[in-house]
């Protein structure tokens, strides 16, 4: 399972022997660099990064850091090795050996589920591609540019699957895939919040602490797929995406720690003397929190969903850790709880298991995403500043599904047009707010050095110290 660095695509699947696949991958190769070079992050062709890459899929010492040239990433195909004997593990086909080749029946839906998520990782480098041009320190733009080179190899490894498992339609999507854009009127990314925009660094590392996490749950949900070559696929992910949450937790709370010193030293808590200190206030942080946490929820799909059941019982997408769950894996029979507003009052109903699998996606996803927020509640609780952060409600400015024809407020409330357009600022980021934040982003570049609205990290990255030259310009 070593990985061959030597070929023009690095890969662990003997892309060598299969000549055909080599061919069509390599005529993909030059259309991803010419997407890179104009999607990617601007301006940055020239920088030497100090970046990781992957040279194993073994666990221990799978990274290498050195610096490199974007453009000259090796960007390959890397596959976690394969469980002997692996099988279907839930539905209709539980106990059924795991398929090597696509199912002929379930071909269309098992694309449709490669390219849905092979979309978002081009789409969220678009979404990010200016920030290197407020980053708040070298550190910072380092982390940057490794979550984009490194959701740039996810494309990479849903186009492999794509070319290797679906010929010429296969090959059609791959194509498609660089050329829908992040915001685009006329050919947009799938999946809306790949179509928000990231205009700032506090944006930035809301959406990898809240939407990357959605990724993590996506993959190990695809992870447990039936079809082999995409769970293992999806494990090798995992490995690389926990770093994009780091960059996200870690970076909202240097911005609270931050804010909470400086609240704290100059003995104040009004968000508009708290602005005045050139930090980002509290409230503002929560309306932010708000805003990525709703996109996000909608990234899980309609509460109740006949996809979603489908997807479930052709066993090509599991539950979150399903083969740990103690159930049957078969859910004909069981319920679970989903939201409806009936009247002027959410309500819980209880819905056949199957069809609420996006819903109990969701309830993971949520239960892990608290943890962070209460680690943040720590840090401004340490400064002795009475405040703390929440989740909103998750049915709170829903897109999707049934909840997104009534307006509801974080708290869970259903509210009316009226109080919702009246309130709205105190739940969601103004375009004052985001202005304000707006206001902030400069460009630090001098190694060491922190933009004044956030704290420096306590360490750095692969035991350099904190004022390593992390970028170089040239
Ligand atoms: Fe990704
Ligand atoms: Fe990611």
């Amino acid at each position: 399972m070593s990985i061959n660095y030597s070929e023009k695509i690095p890969n662990n699947v003997d892309l060598a022997s299969d000549r055909t696949l080599q061919r069509a991958l390599e005529r993909w190769q030059p259309e991803f660099i010419n997407w890179w070079g104009d999607m990617g992050p601007e301006g940055s062709n020239s920088f030497d990064v100090y970046l990781r890459t992957a040279i194993s899929v073994d666990p221990k010492g799978w990274a290498h850091f050195d610096y490199v040239r974007m453009p000259d990433y090796r960007w390959g195909i890397f596959l976690n090795p394969a469980e002997a004997e692996r099988k279907v593990n839930f539905g209709a086909h539980k106990g059924e050996a795991a398929w090597q080749e696509v199912p002929g029946e379930y071909r269309s839906n098992l694309r449709r589920l490669i390219v849905t998520q092979g979309d978002t990782e081009p789409a969220s480098v678009e979404q990010q591609r200016y920030l290197g041009l407020t980053c708040p320190s070298l550190y910072d733009l380092r982390n940057l540019f490794q979550v984009n080179v490194e959701e740039g190899r996810h494309l990479w490894a849903m186009v492999y699957l794509l070319h290797r498992y679906f010929g010429r339609d296969g090959r059609e999507e791959g194509d498609a895939l660089l050329e829908r854009r992040s915001g685009d009127p006329d050919n947009p990314r799938i999946l809306g919040a790949f179509n928000e925009k990231t205009p700032d660094w506090l944006s930035f590392y809301m959406f990898t602490y809240f939407t990357d996490r959605d990724g993590k749950f996506q993959l190990c949900a695809l992870a447990e797929s039936g079809f082999d070559p995409l769970a293992r696929t999806c494990r090798f992910m995992l490995t690389e995406e926990a770093h994009h949450m780091f960059v996200g937790e870690s970076g909202v709370g240097r911005v609270i720690q931050r804010t909470c010193e400086v609240m704290r030293q100059n003995k104040v808590e009004d968000p508009e003397q708290v602005r005045a200190l050139g930090v980002i206030d509290l409230p503002t942080i929560q309306r932010y929190l708000n805003f990525h946490f709703s996109v996000t929820m909608d990234l899980f799909g309609a509460d109740v969903s006949s996809n979603a059941a489908t997807f479930y019982t052709t066993g090509l997408k599991g539950r979150y850790e399903e083969t740990k769950l103690g159930d049957d894996h078969l859910l004909n029979s069981n319920t679970y709880p989903v939201l409806q507003v009936q009247g002027e009052k959410l309500v819980t109903v209880y819905e056949p298991e199957l069809n609420a699998l996006n819903e109990r996606l969701r309830d993971d996803y949520i239960k892990d995403s608290i943890g962070g927020v209460e680690r943040w509640n720590k840090i401004i609780d340490k400064q002795g500043i009475p405040f703390r952060l929440t989740v909103p409600h998750k049915a709170f400015n829903r897109r999707i599904g049934p909840l997104s024809e009534s307006r509801i407020n974080p708290l869970g409330e259903v509210v009316s047009d009226s109080e919702w357009q009246a309130r709205q600022d105190e739940w969601l980021p103004s375009a004052a707010d985001r202005a304000y934040v707006a206001s902030l982003m400069g460009r630090v570049t001098t190694p060491g050095q922190f933009a004044n609205w956030v704290a420096p990290p306590p360490r750095g990255i692969n035991n350099q110290p904190v004022d390593f030259e992390y970028v170089r310009f040239n």
